[in-house]
């Protein structure tokens, strides 16, 4: 999606809208939702009589453009930003360990749900049992990551952050998207 496209919010239906990366937390956010729909996605394509292949190439489409880089804004900002800012009530070190931990069972799960179904579209058959149980697992595991991160990380981090963390989270996440810093910004805030 262009940053010049209208911004939409709160369905998840598309990729998070790259205008939204002037505010990092409200990306991270609307990522969320997307994450949320595509869980659902993949769950009907757990459970499904007959494969749909739209809805395979959205998913497959999702785990290669989207989901890494939004587990990497997690894992290489957003968290290490909170470590430094939050304080011992907080008590955010073992959310934190728990959502990477699930975060960890999603990514080494990734090449074989990729494999999976890429092969069923290849093939043009229909999944396995077996296959179908990864599918499901894997969802658990991305679902499970995203209701902690909005019930527990994200409000922190909307109380923790200062303008300079949120100014640093933004570019680095521009960055990773290949967008180059907001010019008219500065550092000194
Ligand atoms: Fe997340």
């Amino acid at each position: 999606m262009q940053p010049s496209e209208p911004l939409l919010r709160g369905s998840g239906e598309k990729p998070t809208s790259l205008g939204l990366l002037a505010n990092p937390l409200d990306f991270i956010s609307e990522d969320h939702l997307r994450e949320r729909q595509v869980c659902a996605m993949i769950d009907r394509l757990a459970t499904a009589d007959a494969l749909n292949r739209q809805e395979v190439t959205t998913v497959l489409r999702f785990l290669n453009e989207e989901l890494n880089v939004h587990l990497r804004d997690e894992a290489e900002d957003l968290f290490p930003l909170l470590a430094r800012r939050c304080t011992a009530e907080d008590a955010i070190e073992g959310v934190i360990d728990r959502i990477r931990a699930d975060q960890d069972e999603a990514m080494r799960l990734l090449p074989e749900v990729r494999a999976m179904l890429a092969g069923c579209l290849d093939r043009g058959g229909d999944l396995s049992a077996r296959e179908r149980g990864v599918l499901s697992r894997f969802a658990g595991h991305v679902r499970r990551h995203l209701v902690a991160e909005n019930a527990i990380l994200l409000p922190i981090a909307r109380v923790r952050l200062t303008r300079a963390d949120l100014r640093i989270l933004s570019k680095h996440m521009r960055s990773r998207r290949g967008l180059p810093d907001f010019p008219e910004t500065t550092d000194a805030e």
